[in-house]
This record gives structure tokens, sequence and C-alpha cells, in this order.
């Protein structure tokens, strides 16, 4: 049984052992189950064309998540509940509520995009609480609909109900979920997919293995495979590792494993610095979070992921694996060069430490991007000021899209250190952030236009010391007038 994957669909345990390494679960889908239901738009996680759910134990408790199933390996279903748009209707054929509801509020045209608006409503849904507008915005954030128009479609999701009526069996699917958790390293398609049971495992498979290429949530890996058609080698598929998805909180700081999935750790980050919540929800869309890692993202390097920026202005420090060998470093030491890391042959990132809230601590972060939702950065920035007496006594800025790296700015951390955080020290760090980096152009901003944004933000975060953002008054333009 190692060596196959399992999981749920339609309530009985499906195997699977013999499939490509790299075949994702839409092609499965569509191509091996002839379940054409879930479609294929853009085939690179943007459209949500092609939606599923995946049901899995989080902290104990079923939990229902959207994803895209055009980037997802199939071996990312190993352990879980798989619903896809043709389970939702009953055995007699009666709707779904959540498909009812497009009906009668026509929430479909051409219906391309249907399917996969469904799920993400499902999940909404299967989720629980209270269907608000902000909520549906969010959840729907990942799903294109090119000639229906969001409004019918929101009106179907606030009309659904709150009741989730999802197709599962609670306590069974719990049960059953429970009996296919992986207890032992298995491969796949001999040996080219590695399915290692815990970190342990992981890190001697690692050893024997130093060539191999980690998967986590897929979300930059499954692109290399969908776009570019790369050929991975040798593949290590740590998305499903139980020890790497914990969270503790402990002497001061969260622990987070590695394989948390953003969607995980935006809820634990976003309760502990709400700041974060908003940045977080911006963060690609729900099916991406609900796949990607704080890992990956940190692994992968980029100089515009969002997490790092304001990981690094908290403080936070990486836990690198190799054998039994642990080392520690600060976050921002991590990133050598463009798309350079730390990382040694054979060692793997096995968790986060991110500092807890302190009182005497002034924190901030901001996404600057053309959209709201659904898109990359061009500069993203998080700010931590250590206050006491009145002064700043210790400075943490750090920036993405402004270097090859995610980095901080000392020059503007000095221009603010021992002095009052007020208008004249925030303009001052702002025209030292000029010191600090040599932006590039391209085309999600210009330089120019970077190290304005980043020197406002600087600006606008001693501002909101001084107007609590409640208190500022927004005119909407729309009619209807003032909100
Ligand atoms: C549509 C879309 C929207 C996106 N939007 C955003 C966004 O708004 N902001 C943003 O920052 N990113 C965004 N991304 C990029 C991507 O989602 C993130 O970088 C993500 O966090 C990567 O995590 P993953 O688990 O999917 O990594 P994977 O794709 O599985 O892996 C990424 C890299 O990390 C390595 N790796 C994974 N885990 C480990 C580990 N434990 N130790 C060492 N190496 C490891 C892999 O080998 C690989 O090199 C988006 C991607 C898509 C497709
Ligand atoms: S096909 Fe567009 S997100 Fe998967
Ligand atoms: S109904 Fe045609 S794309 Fe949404």
């Amino acid at each position: 049984m190692a060596d196959q994957i399992r999981f749920l669909h339609r309530g009985q345990v499906q195997h699977l052992g013999d499939f490509p390494p790299t075949r994702t679960l839409l092609d499965h889908l569509r191509e091996d189950r002839g379940l054409c239901g879930t479609k294929e738009g853009c085939n690179e996680g943007d459209c949500g064309a092609c939606t599923v759910v995946l049901g899995g134990l989080e902290e104990g408790r079923l939990r229902y998540r959207a994803v895209n199933a055009c980037i997802l390996f199939l071996s990312a279903l190993d352990g879980k509940e798989l619903v896809t748009v043709e389970d939702l209707a009953g055995p007699d054929g009666a709707l779904h509520p959540v498909q009812q509801a497009m009906v009668d509020c026509h929430g479909s045209q051409c219906g391309f995009c249907t399917p996969g608006i469904v799920m993400s409503l499902f999940a909404l849904q299967a989720e629980g609480g209270a269907v608000e507008r902000q909520r549906v915005d969010t959840a729907l954030a990942g799903n294109l609909c090119r000639c229906t128009g969001y409004r019918p479609i929101i009106e179907a999701a606030c009309r659904m109900g709150a009741d989730p009526a999802p197709v599962g069996k609670g306590a069974a699917t719990e049960e059953l979920l429970r009996s296919i958790q992986r207890r032992e390293t298995g491969q796949i398609k001999d040996g080219k997919v590695l399915l290692p049971a815990s970190a342990d495992d992981l890190a001697a498979l690692l050893l024997r293995h130093p060539e191999a290429r980690l998967v986590a949530g897929g979300t930059d890996v499954g692109l290399w495979v969908t776009k570019q058609f790369r050929d991975l080698g040798l593949l290590i598929h740590v998305g499903g590792i139980a020890d790497l998805q914990r969270m503790d909180a402990a002497d001061g700081r969260l622990t987070i494993g590695s394989a948390v999935t953003v969607a995980r750790a935006a809820e634990r980050l976003g309760g502990l610095y709400p700041e974060m919540a908003e940045l977080f929800r911006r963060y690609g869309s729900a099916q991406v979070r609900n796949s990607a890692t704080l890992g990956g993202n940190i692994a992968n390097g980029s100089p515009i992921g969002d997490s790092m920026p304001v990981l690094i202005a908290l403080g936070s420090r990486l836990v690198l694996r190799r054998g039994d060998d642990r080392r520690e470093m600060p976050l921002e030491d991590f990133f050598l060069a463009y798309r350079r890391t730390a990382l040694t042959a054979g060692e793997f990132i096995e968790a986060i430490r991110v500092p807890l809230p302190r009182p005497d601590r002034l924190f901030a972060c901001y996404k600057i991007s053309k959209r709201f939702d659904q898109d990359i950065s061009a500069v993203m920035a998080g700010f931590c000021l250590d206050m006491a007496g009145g002064k700043v006594v210790a400075a943490r800025l750090a920036f993405g899209g402004m270097a090859g790296t995610p980095q901080r700015a000392r020059a503007a951390e000095a221009a603010l250190t021992g002095r009052p955080f007020d208008a004249e020290t925030a303009r001052d760090a702002a025209a030292a952030l000029a010191q600090d980096f040599q932006p590039l152009s391209d085309m999600r901003a210009s330089a120019a236009y970077r190290l304005a944004v980043a020197g406002n933000l600087i600006v606008k975060f001693q501002l909101a010391q001084t107007m609590p953002l409640g208190a500022v008054r927004v005119t909407n333009f729309a009619p209807g007038g003032e909100v």
C-alpha cells in the first residue's frame, strides 16, 4: 500500500500507483477518468476553471479547501478526500444548493467558468459561518468569469445559504481519512516520486538523493511542467508530511512547519498580527493559498515573493535541516543573490520561527500591485519598530521588489533609530532608501516609481500612527456616495 497514493472519492478509498510523476489532477480527471466537468482554462493557476475541493484533516478537524487541479500533481491527493463538480448533485439528480442558487440567480452564461465557481462557493459554504460579501469576494478572487459579470454570481453566493450541504459523510469521512494517512515512506512509478511519511524520512531520503526536487504545494513547480514542459527528474513530495504541517507557539515565537499552507499560516498569523490578514488575503487566490506552502514561498527565493519582507521585518528565523543536523539563521541571511539561497545539497527548510507580538512594537505591511486581487507585487514592504520612551530603539524595514532578493533597508533603518517616529523622521527614512536600493524597471513598475512608492509607504506608516484607519473617510464615487 505504501507504494500507492490513497484518497477518498465518493465515499470510497481509491488507490493509484501507476501514473507519470508530474501527472496533474486535472489531466487525470479529464483524460483518465472522463470527468470533464472540471475545465482547463489557463493551466497556470490563474483562472479557477479547474477548481476542485480537497477535504483533509487539519489539527484533527475535517476542512474543505478549493484548489486548482491544473497545477496540482496527483501525489498531492495522498490522504485527502476529492470532491469534483460531478459529485455535488444528489443521486436523484437534485442540484446542490450552490448549483440551484446559480441557476436561480442566472449566474452562468457560456458556463465555462461555472464548475470552478460552483466549487469555490461549495468550499466557502462547507467552511460554515455567515456568508458575508467580503468572504464571497475573497472566495471568488481566483475565479475568472468572462461573460456573466459577477453581480449575479455574488447574488447566488449570498443566496446559497449558510448551512453547509457537504458531499461527504462527516464523522465517517474523518474516520476513513484517518485510516489512509501515510505511515510509511512510499514510492510511485519505480521510485521517480518519493513520498516520505515524516521529516526524519525526508532528511534521510535527501541525503541519499541530494539531486531530488522537492515539491510542496506545487504552485511554482507545477508551472515548470504545464508551461515550460520541464522534466523535473526525481521528485520528493513534502506537502503531505504531517510533522512539517505543525504550528506551535512557545518561548515567544510561533514555529511554523515548512509545509504549512499559506492559507493556514495566514489564519494563525492574521490572528496574531491583524495587519497581515489583508496581505495574505491578497496573496494569489484562495485556491493558490490552499496549496502553496510558506516553505515553498521562501525556498523559491523570488525577490517578489510576498511573505518574506513581512517575516524579515518581524525578525523571523529559519530552521534548515540536513540529515540530523539543524542550523538556524535570520531569514534575511537565507537569500544570497537573485534566486540563490543558503540551502546546501541535501538540506531543506524544516520550519520558520516568527516572533510573537509585543506591546512596545509598531508593525505594518503593505502590498503594492496593479490589481487588488490575485496579482504579483511591484513592491512589498514590512515595517517593525521597537519603541521605548517615545523613541525608536530598533528598526527593521524590509522590502520585496526593490532588489534581486528580499532585503532590509539598513540606511533607512539608521535614519529612524534613536529618534521619535514623527513626520520628519519618516521623511528622512524615506529619502535614505535611495542609498539602500537601485531598483529595476520592468513591466510591473519603473525604478523611479518603486523608489517613490517605497518611501511613501514609510510616510504612510508614520501617518497611520497619528490617524487610526477607522477615522479616515473614504469617498466612493459610485452612485450612492460616501461610505
Ligand atoms: C496563480 C498564482 C498566483 C500566485 N500569487 C502569489 C502571490 O500573490 N504572492 C507570492 O508570494 N507568490 C505567489 N505565487 C507563487 C507561489 O504560490 C508561491 O511561491 C508559493 O508559496 C510556493 O509554495 P509551494 O508550496 O507551492 O512551492 P512548490 O512549487 O512546491 O516549490 C517551490 C520551490 O521550493 C522548493 N521547496 C518547497 N518546499 C521546500 C522545503 N521545505 N525546503 C526546501 N525547498 C523547498 C521546491 O523544490 C521549489 O524549488 C503565485 C503562484 C500562482 C500559480
Ligand atoms: S485552468 Fe486556470 S486555474 Fe487551472
Ligand atoms: S459564464 Fe462564461 S466565462 Fe463565466
